[in-house]
């Protein structure tokens, strides 16, 4: 291992392991052991050590399936939503919750999914997608896989808190839980794996991208395929919003003969800090808000709308067979270097970046697929995540938006919800998703004189 170490250009590794204490050096080896040291000599090599600049690739809008505006989208809309539930009654799909992620910015000392969000139950993200999850089983009547993409950083407590709360109310044989893999971080000066402790690396998750050789290394699209499963449906652990196998979106997505889909939504602002779709030299692409040019980001056409307004939330449909392709290193992803403060044996505060982190994108797999669809839905309706601990895209706004979707499902049916001045519901409203999945299911479900005079949490 150690001259496996050396060949791969980490002599100062092996050197320290070489001068640690036996059960440290053994410590370490079993870590060493774990990663992908050719393609972490690949990625030192091609980002830190020998880095080209990235060729910017000539940039055009999107084109975008938009929200139905007129009678005839709004028929392909309720076209969409027919295949999308009628691939669901068939059993062809599946559907990846990402929650690999560390969750840095939201500061939460648990897997990000344990989060309480409900506004008025408290229930963690994980119990709402969960809930959503076997709602749809049951209403289609089908056996929908859920796979759940866990880190090393995270994978014991999601776990354990799954069996806690009894995979919440889900058949155990429709759960799997996958592990993605882990990258070293290395020092931006010198390509050298950094430690976080001497006895241990500084690993983090290889990013949502590793999303496909984690399914390839667990043998779960060969399990997909045999099961008649063609569509993959993808989304984030931080978005309650999303309705999990959301069947407008996979109807989109399989009219349009799609190999990956998008779901996205018009940003609120140019300067919003959102990924937008693009066309990159004639392919669909997602441009990071850090790599869009600021004349671009501020780009209106004749209408005087953004030119740059489809954001991303992140959530995908996939094929099955072009994620098998990716799996299997047919088409590989590229990688990106972030570059991080991380606390290391030799800098254990650190006040600047001094670590290079590697991680590779979902989305980057959009400009291989042979065709793809980017799908415009109501933002209200379905995208409100949490990453930070305050201000925007926080707990507090993710659980207004929740009540707020819940008293526009209200009212669609007739009830009175009284509203202050700012125009938010004066009292919390949250509707499980085992009650309603939108606002035709409450239909009859509530009197026609229904009220909110208290919070109010609809559940069966
Ligand atoms: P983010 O990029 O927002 O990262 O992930 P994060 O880990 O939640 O939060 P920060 O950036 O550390 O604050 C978007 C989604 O992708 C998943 C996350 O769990 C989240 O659902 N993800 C991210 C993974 O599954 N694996 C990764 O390696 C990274």
């Amino acid at each position: 291992m150690l001259d496996a170490l050396e060949s791969a250009g980490q002599q100062r590794l092996a050197d320290s392991i070489r001068a640690l204490p036996r059960e440290q050096a053994d410590a370490l080896l079993l870590q060493v052991a774990s990663i992908d040291l050719p393609l972490v000599e690949r990625l030192v090599r091609e980002l830190v050590r020998e880095p080209a600049d990235a060729a910017a690739g000539s940039i055009g809008p999107a084109e975008v399936d938009r929200r139905p505006a007129d009678d005839t989208s709004r028929a392909h809309r309720h076209q969409a939503f027919e295949a999308g539930e009628q691939a669901l009654r068939e059993g062809r799909v599946a559907v990846v919750l990402l929650a690999g992620g560390q969750g840095t910015r939201l500061g939460f000392d648990h897997p990000k999914g344990m989060f309480p969000i409900g506004p008025v139950s408290n229930a963690s993200l994980f119990e709402v997608h969960a809930a959503g999850m076997g709602a749809t089983r049951r209403r289609y009547g089908c056996d929908l896989p859920f796979l759940l993409m866990t880190s090393d950083v995270n994978d014991a407590e999601t776990r354990a808190f799954f069996d806690e709360h009894l995979l919440f109310g889900l058949q155990p044989e429709s759960v799997t839980t996958f592990v993605q893999g882990m990258l070293p971080a290395v020092d931006p000066a010198t390509g050298d794996i950094l430690r976080e402790a001497p006895d241990r690396l500084a690993l983090s998750p290889d990013g949502h991208g590793g999303i496909f050789r984690a399914m390839g290394h667990a043998a779960i699209l060969g399990d997909l395929e045999e099961r008649g499963i063609d569509v993959i449906m993808t989304f984030q652990v931080d978005n309650p919003l999303m309705r999990p196998a959301d069947p407008e979106f996979i109807g989109a997505h399989l009219l349009a003969r799609a190999e990956m889909s998008t779901l996205v939504v018009a940003k609120v602002a140019p300067e919003e800090r959102m990924g937008v779709m693009a066309s990159v030299d004639g392919r669909t692409a997602l441009v990071e808000y850090t790599d869009l040019p600021a004349e671009l980001e501020a780009a209106r056409d004749e209408a005087g709308d953004l030119l740059y307004w489809a954001g991303s939330t992140g959530v995908h449909c996939l094929d099955r067979a072009f994620a098998t392709r990716l799996a299997t290193g047919e088409a590989p992803l590229p990688f990106h270097r972030a570059d991080k403060r991380v606390a290391t044996v030799d800098d254990p505060d650190p006040q600047v970046p001094n670590a290079v982190k590697f991680e590779a994108f979902m989305f980057d797999a959009l400009p291989l697929a042979a065709r793809t669809a980017t799908v415009e839905m109501a933002r209200e309706e379905c995208f409100a995540p949490v990453k930070n601990a305050d201000g925007a895209d926080s707990p507090a706004t993710c659980r207004a938006a929740m009540v707020d979707r819940a008293a526009r499902w209200l009212e669609a049916q007739g009830a009175a919800v009284p509203r202050g001045a700012d125009g938010a519901s004066q009292f919390p409203i949250e509707i499980d998703p085992r009650f309603a999945q939108d606002a035709a299911d409450l239909r009859g479900r509530i009197p026609s004189d229904f009220a909110v005079d208290a919070p109010l949490l609809l559940r069966n």
